[in-house]
């Protein structure tokens, strides 16, 4: 059986890349649903919708036994709802994980956070909920940052410094010791974003955090482990063949083929 991963779009590559390069004997498959990005303005019901089906998909079709939802949209939007209605109805022995409580750990050892992610993932108060159930004394402070995932899926760099900045710049006057990249897409930019944040605040990103802690669950569940395939493949599959798409996976993977579903 397959390990699935899970975005929005193309974001999720950063994560699967940094998995794979952690645990690189298993068999993977990354399903992109590319046709209805973004995810992060949707509604609650849409996204727990459009999650649903990927992950049915995944453990129907492609016969995953695990599957990391990479997306923080989702993984805040859905995830719960996923892993108690749907995962008890129909497939008990499966998993799936978020991305989203992991970076909430790690976030813990700070004091003052900030968190910058898309406009549902803020509005669903989840990461400040999970962060100060670990510890309730932290503060943090959230700003939305709507633009970048469509100059990221497009390709488009140029403009990013001046909505990093826009976005940055609130957060940053809150004198915060910690941020955290709470979408898969902002890795992207991390170099541009460590210019502009002083030196002294920990950038928190999920390609760095996740695999680890993946190993870890790995490491305490070999009922699940004892499932997966080691044959070191990987399958990326899309809902739609958008125009950057070749190029992304090209630059992240190497030469593999894309499928559409
Ligand atoms: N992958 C989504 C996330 O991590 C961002 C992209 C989107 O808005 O769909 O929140």
């Amino acid at each position: 059986m397959k390990i699935g991963i899970f975005d929005s779009g193309l974001g999720g590559l950063i994560i699967a890349q940094a998995i794979r390069k952690m645990m690189p004997e298993y068999d993977y498959v990354y399903f992109g649903d590319t046709k209805r990005v973004p995810y992060g303005n949707k509604s609650h019901e849409a996204v727990y919708e459009f999650t649903k089906e990927a992950v049915d998909y995944l453990f129907r079709k492609e016969n995953c036994a695990v599957i990391i939802i990479a997306c923080n949209t989702a993984s805040a939007r859905a995830l719960r709802q996923i892993q108690q209605d749907y995962l008890p109805k129909n497939f008990k022995d499966r998993k799936v994980l978020g991305v989203l409580i992991p970076a909430a750990e790690e976030a813990s050892k700070y004091k003052k956070v900030g968190i910058l992610a898309t406009l549902g993932t803020v509005a669903s108060n989840t990461f400040p909920l999970e962060i100060n159930k670990l510890n309730k004394n932290i503060k943090i402070f959230q700003n939305p940052a709507p633009i970048l995932v469509p100059l990221i899926e497009e390709g488009e760099h140029k403009l990013a410094t001046f909505f990093l900045l826009k976005y940055l710049r609130p957060l940053m006057n809150k004198n915060i010791d910690a941020l955290i990249l709470g979408c898969t897409h902002y890795p992207i930019f991390k170099k541009e974003i460590k210019k502009i944040i002083p030196k002294n605040v920990t950038l928190i990103s999920q390609d760095e955090i996740i695999p680890k802690k993946l190993n870890e669950y790995f490491a305490k569940h070999p009922e699940i482990t004892k499932k997966l395939s080691k044959n070191k493949s990987i399958k990326i599959l899309v809902t739609d063949k958008t125009q950057n798409l070749e190029f992304l996976v090209k630059k992240w993977f190497g030469k593999v083929k894309i499928n559409l579903i």
